[in-house]
């Protein structure tokens, strides 16, 4: 049983530099925790609390209901995995998953069976032999992965532990690290800059920023209902396009979004929470795959303009849009039959549109 929870948490480091804020946070037992955001926002700063290896400054930590802040790492069982493997390098594969056990005097045989099983559900029993410059990123990184399972740890934490490796090898080691939760029934934190890793591989995500959590929800909340821009845009591939404009509420109760000539009524639900913005300048926010080429009716709003730009993906295609000045990139199917400077209309589904104030970033339909 491990669960995690950080109460207002602050972490300052010694030159005075304020990584995380006010961290709030309950990681649940057995979860799939992936903490997400660029360069530089604290999310290693909050795994590396997690493990120990980092002073929490202010603010309580605590496994279970037990406050670990001054629990030295070697107690707080958990294990972790970084992005740079950090193996041993004149150690045998064999040695390297072997290691902490041994430290820990556990008996021959239960580590050799502990190893020899890490080996087996990481096919890599062929290798244990070998030393790590023999071996490819993937298996490398195989080998990490094996020497925090064989510790059993009741938290299990790792940070980037895919970005060595090339494009196709992540996405099936993706599935892998999916499959070990699965296998391994513990809690997990996975820190990661990769939004499509972090909406695979999920149960809830953290999006950070700056040291500040901006949203935590499942990857579909996440993904549906951003509550700010910055959430919004760090995740959507081609990112969420925006148009700014005025929200204007009609006399009859109408809500529309107004830009020029362009002008959007609001369906029912979005339009009651944005009764009380008259006149505010806000942000329209599309995600590039809510269009459809052609003008279908229902929901749907039409807009007419010009293919600026058209790039094929392989499975589909990234389209440049121009509709009364805005630049737009949509996502679309290969099989539009469209080319640059072409007149074209798209219908967008009103229900899928998202509004943020422009000053705050916020979302006003949350
Ligand atoms: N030991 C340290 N001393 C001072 N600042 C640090 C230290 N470690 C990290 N930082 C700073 O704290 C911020 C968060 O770092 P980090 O948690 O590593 O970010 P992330 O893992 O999200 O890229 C960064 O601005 C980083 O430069
Ligand atoms: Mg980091």
């Amino acid at each position: 049983m491990a669960r995690i929870r950080f109460e207002n948490v602050e972490k300052k480091y010694a030159n005075g530099f304020h990584a995380v804020k006010d961290l709030n946070l309950e990681i649940r037992d057995k979860e799939f925790l992936v903490l997400l955001g660029p360069s530089g926002c604290g999310k290693s700063t909050t795994l590396n609390m997690i493990a120990g290896l980092e002073e929490v400054s202010d603010g309580s930590l605590l496994f279970d209901d037990e406050l670990v802040n001054y629990m030295p790492p070697h107690k707080r069982d958990v294990a972790m995995v970084f992005q740079s493997y950090a193996l041993y390098p004149h150690k045998s594969v064999y040695d390297n998953i072997a290691f902490g056990l041994q430290m820990r005097r556990a008996p021959r045989e239960e580590t050799d069976r502990r190893v020899r099983d890490a080996a087996r559900k990481l096919e890599i029993e062929h290798l244990l032999d070998r030393r790590p410059s023999q071996l490819s990123g993937g298996q490398r990184q195989r080998v990490a992965l094996g020497r925090a399972m064989v510790r059993e740890p009741a938290v299990f934490l790792m940070d980037e532990p895919l970005s060595n490796l090339d494009a196709a090898l992540r996405i099936s080691m993706r599935a892998e690290i999916k499959e070990l939760h699965q296998e391994m029934q513990t809690t997990f934190v996975y820190v990661t800059h990769d939004q499509a890793e972090a909406l695979t591989l999920a149960d809830r995500i953290v999006v950070m920023r700056d040291g500040v959590v901006q949203q935590i929800g499942s990857p579909g909340d996440i993904y549906e209902r951003p509550r700010n821009t910055f959430v919004a845009s760090f995740l959507g591939n081609p990112p969420i396009n925006y148009i700014e404009g005025q929200i204007k509420v009609t006399d009859d109760q109408m809500v529309r979004f107004v830009q020029g000539e362009l002008e959007l009524n609001f369906p029912a639900e979005t339009a009651a929470k944005l009764a009380d913005c008259d006149g505010l300048t806000v942000l329209l926010g599309i995600r590039a795959e809510d269009v459809e080429e052609g003008s279908h009716g229902g929901a749907g709003a039409v807009l007419t303009g010009k293919v600026n730009s058209v790039l094929p993906v392989g499975s589909d295609l990234f389209l440049g849009f121009e509709l009364f000045g805005n630049e737009l990139f949509f996502r679309v199917g290969k099989d539009i039959g469209h080319a640059s400077g072409d007149e074209v209309s798209l219908t967008v589904d009103l229900n899928r549109l998202h509004v943020f104030d422009k000053d705050s970033g916020a979302s006003l339909i949350w």
